[in-house]
């Protein structure tokens, strides 16, 4: 190999008109007679490399031509600026080395359903797709861990084993703990309320766990979430906490992350938007909004947009169908059998969505105070608000044991969720927490939790009990709302869900 400098695509801006060498994959090749067009990926990026017959060895040539998708190497060149390349520049080529030759490698570009790409996650996370959200994903921590850090928070590491539930008992994962049953933590905020009143502003950021029976597309049974929480705060100064902190979680993906939003078509206007102020709803606000006549006209001109799109989507289908019985090259064929499986993919959702428009009309219509609100009342709410909606004041019995009863109106506690706009639902959960000590006993009892369970929690209320509160915010369901991502599943790694845990 020449003595040319190892560059990252990332770099190739820097580097143009030098030769220098690429590390990397073959994401595809494509080859007409004496020019082969080869992307290359490393971990930064992608480039087109252009390999001339002449400009290598013939028997290279043949090589690099038979090369399968995946195979690993090295690629020496001269770096050009070209605009139609992905990412901007092109490498000349002028030598190669293959470093392992990987064949028929099992994801094509003829796209395959859910299940086989989850079963192939291990090559999957190599995709423009997974890799784009991955990055996102990144960024998302990084600003998540700078924030509180810039703002006098201090991180505390609570504990995976607990011996008490955080949040509904049906969902805690019991483990054998040396002969005694403990659970996997659900939520590390009851330790953090300890740590507050030490430190003053603290937060937690770790694995949580929920035994959810629930498939959604919102749920796993492993996620992260980061939880803030801050002795002497009420509720206007939660939300406001909230609002900056999900307002800067967007701006640094705008800023670090464009090219990965706009390849995975996310609504950039839509986050350059996320702003504060969000609007603010009570409870009781909210369920008039949902059985009032403003939701009933929505989810109808709704249903009539669904099936306009509906059709489109299946003339779309027709015509391509059309021309994949005509001559076509390879290539050809393969483009519009991806684009195919799509289509497919969206008809079969805005199917769904035409099918469960009038249930969801009639549940929101049906809806009584009280209840929680479910996936669908938090769809139907935010999907009529273009930013994040603050749902503050819920019914008491709907919700955890530790919320602080309004003294104002003891039905309700001073809580809140945040939900995400266009549709996408619950991202936050926080509350002011109850800080008298006999109301909190009341409530514990109440919620059918043995008290022996909360002897220490149950403390901090005797020896200098202050007004504080938190909230947790799930970093999946963040990054599903910041990439437009269907399901949740798609912004972790290695998923894991009530049915599946493949690798
Ligand atoms: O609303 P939750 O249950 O709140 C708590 O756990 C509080 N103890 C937080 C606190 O006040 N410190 O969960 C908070 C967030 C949700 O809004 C959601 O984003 C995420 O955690 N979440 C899940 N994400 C993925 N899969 C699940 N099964 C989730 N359950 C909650
Ligand atoms: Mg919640």
């Amino acid at each position: 190999m020449s003595k040319s400098s190892k560059v990252y695509i990332s770099e190739l801006k820097d580097n143009v008109e030098k030769e220098i060498t690429l590390s990397g994959w073959l994401y595809k090749g494509r080859s007409s007679g004496k020019v082969q067009f080869l992307v290359i990926r490393d971990g930064t990026g992608l480039c087109q490399c252009i390999v001339e017959k002449g400009n290598v060895s013939d028997e290279l040539f043949e090589q690099l031509k038979k090369l399968g998708q995946e195979s690993s190497l090295r690629v020496t060149g001269t770096v050009r600026a070209e605009e139609r390349s992905p990412g901007g520049f092109e490498l000349a080529v002028t030598a190669a080395e293959i470093v392992s030759a990987a064949s028929d490698y099992p994801i094509t570009p003829k796209s395959h359903g859910v299940d086989f790409l989850l079963k192939h996650r291990h090559l999957h996370l190599r995709s423009q797709r997974q890799w784009c959200i991955g990055k996102i994903r990144h960024t998302v921590i990084d600003a998540i861990r700078t924030f509180f850090n810039d703002n006098g928070f201090t991180l505390i590491d609570t504990p995976i084993f607990t011996t008490m539930a955080g949040e509904e008992q049906a969902s805690l994962f019991g483990v054998d703990y040396f002969g005694e049953q403990l659970h996997l933590t659900q939520t590390g905020q009851l330790h953090l309320e300890s740590a507050a009143m030490s430190f003053g502003k603290v937060y937690c950021f770790g694995p949580t766990f929920r035994a959810e029976k629930s498939k959604t597309r919102r749920h796993l049974t492993e996620f992260w979430m980061v939880e803030p929480e801050v002795a002497f705060i009420d509720l206007p100064g939660l939300l406001e906490l909230a609002e900056n902190f999900v307002s800067f979680i967007a701006a640094r993906v705008l800023e670090n992350n464009k090219g990965q939003l706009e390849t995975l078509g996310a609504d950039i206007s839509g986050l350059e938007n996320i702003k504060p102020p969000f609007y603010r709803l009570t409870y009781t606000e909210a369920v008039e909004i949902l059985t009032g006549e403003k939701t009933k006209q929505f989810l109808a001109s709704q249903l009539s947009e669904l099936k306009k799109q509906k059709q489109q989507i299946e003339k779309t289908i027709a015509e391509l169908e059309d021309r994949q019985g005509g001559k076509l090259k390879q290539w050809q064929k393969d483009k519009i059998a991806a684009e195919l499986i799509e289509l497919r993919g969206e008809l079969t959702e805005t199917e769904t969505k035409i099918e469960n428009n009038p249930k969801h009309a009639e549940l929101s219509a049906e809806f009584r105070w009280g209840k929680d609100l479910g996936g669908s009342d938090e769809t139907i709410i935010s999907q009529m608000h273009d930013r994040p909606v603050f749902v503050t004041h819920y019914p008491k019995d709907a919700k955890a044991f530790y919320m602080k009863t309004d003294r104002n109106n003891p039905k309700v506690v001073e809580n809140f969720d945040l939900l995400a706009p266009e549709g996408f639902g619950e991202i936050i959960g926080g509350s002011v927490r109850e800080d008298d000590h006999d109301i909190l006993l009341e409530r514990i009892k109440h919620q059918d939790l043995n008290p022996d369970d909360y002897k220490w929690y149950l403390d901090l209320r005797k020896y200098g009990s202050v007004p504080h509160g938190g909230f947790g915010l799930g970093v999946e369901r963040t990054v599903a709302w910041l990439t437009g991502e269907k399901h949740i599943r798609q912004c972790i790694a290695f998923p894991r869900m009530m049915d599946k845990v493949y690798i």
